[in-house]
């Protein structure tokens, strides 16, 4: 059974595709689900991927990935920036964690340049549009089975 890693995206991430083209670009949510489960296939990984508009929902999704999940890749969108139990919330799944975001947010509005997830994150990919998934999940493969393609 190849090790599961979990791949969750905040709120307002459903309208990829229509939400903000020029920072978002033009794939949508489901576009990047299939390019995780083709990207999980080339690195030996089973993947979840799921979205949210509602904190607690991913609150219970990241506390039911501890002991069955082996990493944690996640956009927390609008929640970076304002969420303190979603960081509570990795730390106690004692899962690796990267944290992407499609857009730079480092180039964006000052409120968007902290986050409560970046210090407890294994990594940080921001501004890599899509790529970012695939990057993240390389590295869980590489992490956990010694892939390297
Ligand atoms: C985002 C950046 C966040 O600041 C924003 O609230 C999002 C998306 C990104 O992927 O670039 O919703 O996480």
């Amino acid at each position: 059974m190849p090790p599961i890693v979990l791949v969750l995206n905040g709120p307002n991430l459903n309208l990829l595709g229509t939400r903000e083209p020029t920072t978002y670009g033009h794939e949508t949510l489901a576009d990047i689900s299939a390019l995780c489960a083709r990207s999980a296939e080339e690195f030996g990984l089973a993947v979840e991927f799921r979205q949210t508009n509602h904190e607690g929902e991913l609150l219970d999704w990241i506390c039911g990935a501890r002991g069955r999940c082996a990493g944690i890749v996640i956009n927390p969108a609008a929640w970076t920036h304002t969420c303190v139990a979603i960081r509570d919330a990795l730390v106690a799944s004692e899962l690796p964690v990267i944290e992407v975001h499609l857009s730079n947010v480092h180039a964006r509005e000052p409120f968007r340049h902290h986050s409560f997830v970046s210090a407890i994150a294994s990594a940080v990919l921001t501004g890599f549009g899509s790529h970012g998934y695939r990057l993240a999940l390389q590295h869980f493969g590489q992490r956990l089975l010694g892939v390297s393609p």
